[in-house]
Order: structure tokens, then C-alpha cells, then sequence
């Protein structure tokens, strides 16, 4: 009887432990593992092997540095705590070489090296007192789990490293990627084969910038960087970066962008609380295995009077939009990801295709659900367009499918029209290198904007003159359930940007120079007065150019 009710009782402890397993993710909740104690791993990473996730992160013992934890999930919800993957050992020495109790052990990144079969963890390493040491402590592993044993504590190429971070490439070689020079710059630098040094010369990136939080990940040819300000334990405005090639060429942010607060790139946060990245600092993003371009955002909500109950930021980050955006949620699953690329970006506009216009910034889809134009997510009403050709180049007709109606600009603002023969209802498509468009009237140069600093669902759309807001660019996207048929962008590519600028050029030539006589395949366009070449900037209407094919001559754009 005694032996029954011992199995009646653990059958419904199990049941109740089954039901309280974790189905979500709340970010800024605690968040529990599977014995109900909050997790106690911070600044860390989510590595996938074998079926199952590990997740390590800073152990802190309030404040203090206790080694490395590292937690297991069949599914990313619930994580069982495993034996700590570091454990502080030895003694401290002289020589800074030792992971010994009292070293200040942050940010650890881990990545397999197919090569040796061994795991390899990178730590930032400090002695404990301040942070003034800068360096790395570089372990490994025969297990994903570990334990990790320490290879050596340095300075890679010479060079002061705080926050840091690893990105294993789909070649298999690997990078560290660190702020760096009292953490103005960020540096770059390949690993040796075994993954436990650095080879020899670094890039250095982001110079200036004063960038830390690094996590870095790859869509298509696109290298991706996320990152925070330098505000310590106190979080700031998000910002990312991208480029072709880590090692050799200069991050680029879509637009030379200065925010309010003085630092420069673009907020990959687009909901209310953007402004300290719904107030969490940049730890990890972690590609969800077997699900394309789906990934996870890892951040911490530092407390930085107990490190340890510091709580968990982690979101979904989509790159539909060929930026990385992180909405917020207040709860949310891997089912978020479903639809996440239902809408897919066209490759050019053709005439009569139903399109959805995509706000460059906010990952948002125009809308009308009332009189005026807003910013709406997915599955709102109104968002779906019709484009018309005229016989103008570039130049369409813009139709709400649901209201039949036309977009035509009245006195500066958007009216929704019977179709009729005036340049009013005309918009000229003008093309950017990475695939959007500026949309301006015909009749009034009125051009689609979203005013102010504001990119959450609801946001007012207004028409206002060419760049008068970094958030005049809109994509035109299709929705692939319904347009199976219709083509998509490769926007992910080199070339996808190549062929953009090379057609911005052309289009600038075909609307500048249709006036002149003779052959003009080799002409230059100089704009007067400044003498700028015309391809490196967009000429818009009425500006006064000449052609540079041996005799100069003035034209006015039309
Ligand atoms: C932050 C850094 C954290 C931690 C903290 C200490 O800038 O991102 O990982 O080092 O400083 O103040």
C-alpha cells in the first residue's frame, strides 16, 4: 500500500512538473529551470548538438564571478542544469594564467572545431579587481557540456579584449570579434586551425564607434553585427551593422544615420522601449537549427547590484526586411517563426502585381486602416496594393486592393481616388542600392514618410519632401501563399546590391540624358555646380545636369 502511494504521488508530481515545463519564452520574467531556481547564466551563448541546446552563461554568486554554467533543452523553453561547464581552479598566480576563484570570468562564447573534436570556449578574462587586464581565457572540451579545461589566459594579438565574441563560419573558420583600444574600435581577427589562438594580424572595425556586446551571425553573403553603446552595466539604444567580409572591409550601416543621442547606426529594437533596447545589452544570436533565417535574440536586463538575479531578454530577430528587427513580446514560442518570411521580396516591380510596401526601419507594412496611412503588422487590413504602369519609366499607379482605390497626393497629403488621368495619382519608384524605393509623387515631389522616431504598429505614415526622414524607404514585398508564382529578390547576395546600383545608374542616365542627341552609352553625368558625379547620388527632378561625353551640355531633369 505504502509502495502505491508513493508511485500515485510521484505519477502526479511528475504530471504537475510536466505542466509546469515551460511551453515560452517571457523575456524579462525569471525564468526557471527544471528544480526552480532561476538560471543563473548571463552574457552567455546557446550552442545546438545531438538534439539539445547548452546554454552558457556567466555563474554569479551575487555579484562575483562563479565560473561557467550550462544548461540543457530538448526545446529552448525548458533548461536542466547541468554540472558547471567552468569551474574555478588552482591558484591565482603572478602571471594571470589561471582560472583560480576570484578571476572575473564574462561573456563566454562556444563553438566546435569539426577538426580537432573538440569544444572551445573563449571567456573575457579579468583578474578579479577591476577591468583593467582585458583579456581572454581560451578552454576546451571533449563534450558540448564540457567540463572545460583552461588552454591559456592572454591578450590576443597583443591587444586589450573586453566584451568579445566567436563566429564560427559555414567554412569552419572561425573569428574573435572584441571592443577593443579602451573599447573605441572593434577588432577582428581569424582563429589558428585549432581554434586556441588568434593568427597573426586583425582588422580593425567600427573605428570609433565605441561598440561592445557583439554577436555576430550570417544571412546568405551578409555578415551581421549586433550590438550595445559602452554604458556599463546600464543599457542603451541597440545598434546594428553588416558587411561582405569580416576581416577586410568596413561595416556599413544602411544609412550614415546620427541618432538623437549623438552615436551613430540604426536600432535593430522597433517597438516602445527601443531606446535602451527594452532594457537589455546584446549577449548572443543564436540561429534556430532548421529553420531559415530564424533567429534569436539574447540579451541581458543587467541588475547590477545582484548580477546574478540579472533577468533574460531573449526575442525573435527577422531579417525579412533585409535589416536584422527585433519586436517585442511579452510572450512568445517557436511558432512566431511560422509566417515569419511569408512575405518575400519582389525582385523588380511588374505591372499588376498585388505588393505589400515595407517600411525600410520597422519590418511594418503600409496600411490604411483609417483616413491616413499607418505603420501595421502583418494580417492588418488595407495592406495589400496593386501597381499600375504608366508609360513614364519608374513611374506607377498605386491601387488598395480592398478599396479600389487610387493613391494620389492632394495638397501634400495622401486621398484615396476613382482612377483618373492626372499626374497626382503618379508615383515614381526610385530605386536604392539594397532594394527599396523612395515613393514620390509625380505632380508635387510629396514623397511616402514615416515623421519622427516612431516605427511601433500605428505609427502615421505622412508625405513629406526627399529626405526629410531616414524613413522614406519602402520595400516591395509579395505574399508567398498567394504568389507562389512571382519572383524573389536575392537580397541577401553581393550581386543583389551590385545590380541595384548599376540599374540606380542607368536610371539616372536614361531620366537625365534622354534629351540629348548622339550616342550617350558612355556619357557621365555631372550635376552643375558641384561637379559630383551624378551616380553617386540620386538626381531628383528639376536639378540641372550636364553630360561628360566630350561637349558639355545642360539639361533639366524630368
Ligand atoms: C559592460 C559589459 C558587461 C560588463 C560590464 C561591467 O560594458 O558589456 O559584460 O563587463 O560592462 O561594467
Amino acid at each position: 500500500m505504502k509502495y502505491k502511494t508513493k508511485n500515485v504521488l510521484s505519477l502526479i508530481l511528475g504530471l504537475v512538473a510536466l505542466q509546469a515545463a515551460a511551453q515560452s519564452i517571457s523575456p524579462g520574467h525569471t525564468w526557471n529551470d527544471t528544480n526552480g531556481s532561476s538560471i543563473n547564466a548571463h552574457g552567455g551563448c546557446v550552442v545546438y548538438a545531438d538534439g539539445y541546446y547548452y546554454w552558457f552563461g556567466e555563474q554569479r554568486s551575487t555579484n562575483k564571478s562563479d565560473g561557467i554554467s550550462c544548461y540543457r533543452s530538448p526545446n529552448l523553453y525548458s533548461w536542466t542544469k547541468l554540472s558547471r561547464a567552468v569551474t574555478p581552479t588552482g591558484t591565482q598566480t603572478d602571471e594571470n594564467r589561471d582560472i583560480a576563484s576570484g578571476r572575473t570570468l564574462e561573456r563566454p562564447k562556444v563553438i566546435y572545431n569539426a577538426k580537432t573534436g573538440k569544444w572551445v570556449m573563449w571567456i573575457h578574462w579579468e583578474n578579479g579587481n577591476d577591468y583593467g587586464q582585458a583579456k581572454v581565457a581560451v578552454c576546451t572540451a571533449d563534450k558540448p557540456e564540457g567540463p572545460y579545461k583552461l588552454s591559456d589566459v592572454f591578450r590576443p594579438n597583443g591587444c586589450d579584449s573586453r566584451d568579445q565574441t566567436l563566429f564560427l563560419d559555414s567554412d569552419g573558420q572561425a573569428y574573435h570579434i572584441y571592443s577593443t583600444n579602451m573599447n573605441s574600435n572593434t577588432n577582428c581577427e581569424r582563429l589558428s586551425d585549432d581554434f586556441l589562438t588568434p593568427t597573426e594580424g586583425y582588422a580593425v572595425q567600427l573605428k570609433g564607434r565605441r561598440y561592445e556586446a557583439a554577436a555576430i551571425f550570417k544571412v546568405g553573403e551578409l555578415y551581421w553585427g549586433v550590438f550595445s553603446g559602452c554604458t556599463g552595466w546600464d543599457p542603451n539604444p541597440g545598434r546594428f551593422m553588416w558587411t561582405y567580409d569580416l576581416m577586410n572591409e568596413t561595416w556599413q550601416a544602411p544609412a550614415d544615420f546620427r541618432a538623437s543621442d549623438g552615436s551613430t547606426g540604426i536600432n535593430f529594437c522597433v517597438d516602445n522601449g527601443k531606446n535602451n533596447s527594452y532594457q537589455s545589452q546584446s549577449n548572443y544570436v543564436f540561429p534556430v537549427p532548421g529553420r531559415d533565417k530564424c533567429f534569436i535574440y539574447m540579451g541581458d536586463r543587467w541588475n547590477s547590484s545582484n548580477i546574478q538575479s540579472s533577468k533574460h531578454i531573449w526575442l525573435p530577430l527577422s531579417v525579412r526586411s533585409g535589416y536584422p528587427t527585433v519586436r517585442w513580446y511579452d510572450s512568445w514560442d517557436l511558432s512566431v517563426f511560422d509566417e515569419m518570411y511569408r512575405m518575400k521580396r519582389m525582385k523588380e516591380p511588374v505591372d499588376g502585381a498585388e505588393v505589400y510596401l515595407l517600411e525600410k526601419y520597422s519590418n511594418r507594412l503600409v496600411s490604411r486602416p483609417k483616413a491616413s496611412l499607418t505603420l501595421e503588422n502583418d494580417g492588418n487590413s488595407n495592406t495589400c496594393f496593386i501597381l499600375h504602369k504608366t508609360d513614364k519609366p519608374y513611374v506607377y499607379k498605386i491601387e488598395n486592393k480592398e478599396m479600389g482605390l487610387y493613391m494620389e497626393s492632394v495638397y501634400e497629403t495622401t486621398r484615396w481616388q476613382a482612377p483618373a488621368d492626372r499626374e497626382s495619382q503618379e508615383w515614381r519608384l526610385w530605386l536604392e542600392e539594397d532594394g527599396y524605393y523612395r515613393i514620390e509623387n509625380v505632380a508635387d515631389g510629396a514623397c511616402l514618410s514615416v515623421s519622427g522616431n516612431t516605427t511601433e504598429a500605428g505609427t502615421t505614415i505622412y508625405l513629406s519632401a526627399a529626405n526629410t526622414s531616414v524613413h522614406q524607404s519602402f520595400g516591395l514585398y509579395f505574399d508567398s501563399q498567394v504568389h507562389a508564382d512571382y519572383e524573389e529578390a536575392d537580397m541577401f547576395s553581393k550581386a543583389y546590391r551590385i545590380r541595384n546600383r548599376e540599374q540606380m545608374q542607368e536610371e539616372a542616365l536614361v531620366v537625365s540624358v534622354k534629351n540629348v542627341k548622339g550616342d550617350t552609352s558612355d556619357a557621365q553625368v555631372y550635376e552643375m555646380g558641384t561637379g559630383r558625379k551624378a551616380e553617386r547620388h540620386r538626381l531628383s527632378r528639376g536639378t540641372y545636369v550636364k553630360v561628360r561625353n566630350g561637349h558639355a551640355r545642360k539639361f533639366v531633369v524630368k
